[in-house]
């Protein structure tokens, strides 16, 4: 059970203690290694703050021909699985049995945000989307299906997991801004966030 809902999202405090959490950074040192995060245009043709990766069958993509997912990292390798110690996540807070197509790895350096958006580039939107805080803290914000209605905002702390699911599945959603340097999980700062989703 989550430890508290906000705009329909269920959020699990502090889902990952300290030793997990370290484990999932070693995992993804080795998803970076195989398939290094990349700094995405927007359909606008700018470049976004946050810098990211995928792993699983597919990764999402983005440039001036618009957001979509692509079997493939724009080096031309096949995406890296999903670690293990990532997909026991998404088992443990949904019981779903199947899983993700896709873990979007965000990093945000100093500075980086991500603007109101729903995620709906996925062809079910009856599965649920699961996010992992890491790192540094992260004004999370979330509204409803509608870009004009009310926001709520939260930080989000290394550990932090998040199901987006039932009515919350299209829920607008961003990040305000982070609190560099809140965290030693990362040696050099910044925070992570992980975003699986099933695709097909
Ligand atoms: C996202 O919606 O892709 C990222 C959300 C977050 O960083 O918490
Ligand atoms: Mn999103």
């Amino acid at each position: 059970m989550p430890d508290l809902t906000v705009g329909g999202a269920g959020v699990f405090r502090n889902y990952l203690a300290s030793d997990a959490q370290a484990s999932v950074v070693d995992d993804l040192r080795d998803v970076v290694a195989a398939a290094p995060l990349f700094s995405p245009e927007t359909r606008w043709g700018k470049a976004m703050s946050v810098r990211m990766t995928s792993a699983g069958k597919y990764g999402w993509f983005s440039d001036r021909r618009g957001y979509r997912y692509e079997p493939r990292h724009p080096s031309g390798v096949d995406w890296p699985p999903v670690p293990e110690s990532i997909l026991a996540i998404w088992h443990g807070v949904t019981g779903l049995e199947r899983g993700p197509d896709c873990c979007l790895v965000n990093f945000y350096g100093e500075g980086a945000r991500m603007g109101l958006h729903q995620d709906k580039d996925e062809a079910d939107f009856n599965w649920p989307v699961v996010s992992v805080s890491l790192g540094d803290d992260g004004l999370f914000r979330i509204g409803g299906a509608e870009r004009k209605g009310s926001t709520q905002s939260l930080w989000l702390s290394s550990g932090d997991v998040l199901v987006l699911g039932g009515e919350a599945r299209l829920a607008y959603h961003g990040v305000d801004r982070i609190r560099f340097g809140t965290s030693q999980l990362l040696n050099e700062g910044g925070r992570i966030n992980l975003t699986m989703r099933v695709v097909d």
